[in-house]
C-alpha cells in the first residue's frame, strides 16, 4: 500500500516536473522584450575576432506586473531559417526542451526592466551560419517566462552572419604558435651554448 503510494506520488511528480518544465511552448511566451544589436542587417562578423553589443529591456507597453516573474535574461545566438534548410541538428521545435534555434549561449544576466546591454565576443566555436538574437525572461524556476528578438517574427529582418575561422587561418595560427616555440627554444639553446664556449676562453684569459 505504502509501496504504491509512493509510486503513484512519483509518478504525478513527474508529470507536474513534465508540464513546469518540459513543456513550454515557443508560441505561448509573449514577446515583452525589446531586444536589438549592434550588427548592421546582413554584416559578416569574423568568429573569435569581431564583437557584438546586445541591448535589451523590458517593453512597458505591456501591462505593468507582466515581468514581476521574470528573475533571469538569457540572451541566445539563433540560428535563421536559411540556416536550418536540411539540418535537422538545428531545427526550430515549437516545445522549448526540444528546439534546436538557439544553441549557442551568449550571457545570462539578472532581470532589469531598464536598459541592458553585454558586449559578446562571437566565439572561436560558433559555426559559419545566419543568425539573429533572442533573449529569454526565467523565471525564478529557470523557465522561459518571456522572450524578445533581433529580427521580426517570420526570422527574415536584421540577421547577420557569422564567419568562421577557415582551415587555413587555423593552421596559421599553428604554425605560428609552433614556429615561436621553436624560436624561444632555439634561442635558450643558443645562450646555452654560447655560455658553455664563453666558460673556458674566460678561464684562460
Ligand atoms: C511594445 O509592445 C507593443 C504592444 O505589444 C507593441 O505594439 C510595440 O511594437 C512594442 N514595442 C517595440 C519597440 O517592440
Ligand atoms: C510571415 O510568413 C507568413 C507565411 O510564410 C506570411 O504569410 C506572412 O505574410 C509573413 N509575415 C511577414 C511580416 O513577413
Amino acid at each position: 500500500m505504502a509501496a504504491r503510494r509512493t509510486l503513484l506520488a512519483s509518478l504525478v511528480l513527474a508529470c507536474l516536473a513534465q508540464a513546469c518544465y518540459g513543456n513550454v511552448l515557443f508560441s505561448s511566451l509573449q514577446g515583452t522584450l525589446i531586444v536589438s544589436a549592434s550588427s548592421q542587417p546582413g554584416q559578416v562578423l569574423k568568429a573569435g575576432e569581431d564583437k557584438i553589443t546586445v541591448t535589451w529591456r523590458y517593453n512597458q507597453s505591456f501591462p505593468a506586473g507582466t515581468d514581476s516573474a521574470y528573475k533571469t535574461v538569457q540572451v541566445k545566438l539563433c540560428y535563421a531559417p536559411v540556416s536550418q534548410v536540411d539540418r535537422a541538428w538545428r531545427k526550430t521545435v515549437d516545445n522549448l526542451a526540444k528546439d534546436k534555434t538557439c544553441q549557442h549561449a551568449i550571457t545570462s544576466r539578472p532581470y532589469s526592466p531598464a536598459d541592458q546591454s553585454y558586449e559578446w565576443l562571437v566565439q572561436k566555436d560558433v559555426p559559419e551560419a545566419t543568425y539573429f538574437v533572442r533573449a529569454y525572461a526565467l523565471n525564478a524556476e529557470g523557465v522561459q517566462v518571456g522572450f524578445g528578438q533581433t529580427t521580426d517574427k517570420n526570422k527574415t529582418t536584421d540577421l547577420f552572419q557569422v564567419q568562421a575561422i577557415t582551415g587555413r587561418h587555423a593552421s596559421l595560427d599553428i604554425a605560428s604558435a609552433c614556429f615561436s616555440a621553436f624560436s624561444v627554444v632555439s634561442l635558450i639553446g643558443f645562450f646555452i651554448a654560447e655560455k658553455r664556449k664563453a666558460k673556458p676562453s674566460s678561464a684562460s684569459n
